[in-house]
């Protein structure tokens, strides 16, 4: 029998919450720990533990049928790749910060700046469809620290609470994008799993709905 296969993140703010709507919509899944595969119990569903980064490209070459997702990651790696369902979870912005006591008027600021950032492509294609040049360093993580070690005059990353911009005294001058967790689907989805997805979407409209 065909199964669905979902990536969810391995690890990460997203991944207890997408375990947890699996969960919620009566599926269990057998957890070994540190698995990068896993199988439902009482449903046709298959679990891929994998890096938000790359879930983007497991989507298109149809190796997964669908994935939790931030949009976030969707709008800087897979704007080609369509989502089904907003999951009302991991709520963030993207936003671009400079160190608190920097005077900011405007974008303008950033001409000529060199911004450190995750999202590259998100960053300039912000900043150029506004007539604003910079100069992008990518970083992986830590981005908040940058500023403070005269590696860029700002930064741009996704900000939840705040407080790890808060920490390195930066201030959030510009929201590019707000995002949540969302169920994205390959465009190469195979009838047998839409017609698995169409259950499993059922089933997490309801969840949603219980929640609100
Ligand atoms: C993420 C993100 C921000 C921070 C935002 O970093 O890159 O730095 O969380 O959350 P906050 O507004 O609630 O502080 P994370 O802690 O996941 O580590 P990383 O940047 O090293 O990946
Ligand atoms: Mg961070």
């Amino acid at each position: 029998m065909s199964k669905l296969k979902i990536a969810i993140q391995k690890s990460g703010r997203l991944n207890e919450d997408s375990l947890r709507i699996i969960k919620d919509c009566g599926i269990s899944i057998d957890n070994g720990k540190d698995q990068l595969k896993a199988a439902a119990r009482n449903f046709p569903l298959e679990v891929f533990y994998l890096r938000n980064g790359d879930i983007p490209q497991y989507l298109r070459d149809g190796v997964v049928d669908v994935a939790i997702i931030g949009e976030n990651v969707l709008v800087e790696k897979g704007e080609d790749i369509s989502f089904v369902e907003r999951l009302g979870f991991s709520k963030c912005k993207v936003s671009l910060a400079v160190p608190k006591g920097q005077e900011y008027k405007g974008m303008e600021f950033f001409d000529g700046k060199k911004i450190a950032t995750s999202y590259p492509n998100t960053v300039k294609k912000y900043l150029t469809k506004r007539g604003v040049n910079t100069d992008i360093h990518l970083i992986n993580g830590s981005v908040e620290i940058a500023p403070n070690i005269g590696l860029a005059d700002g930064i741009c990353d996704i900000v939840s609470s705040g407080s790890t911009l808060f920490k390195n005294n930066l201030k959030e001058v510009e929201v590019l994008l707000t995002s949540e967790a969302v169920l994205a689907v390959s465009s190469r989805i195979s009838d047998e799993a839409q017609a698995i997805l169409n259950k499993l979407q059922f089933r997490i409209k309801s969840v949603l709905k219980g929640r609100n």
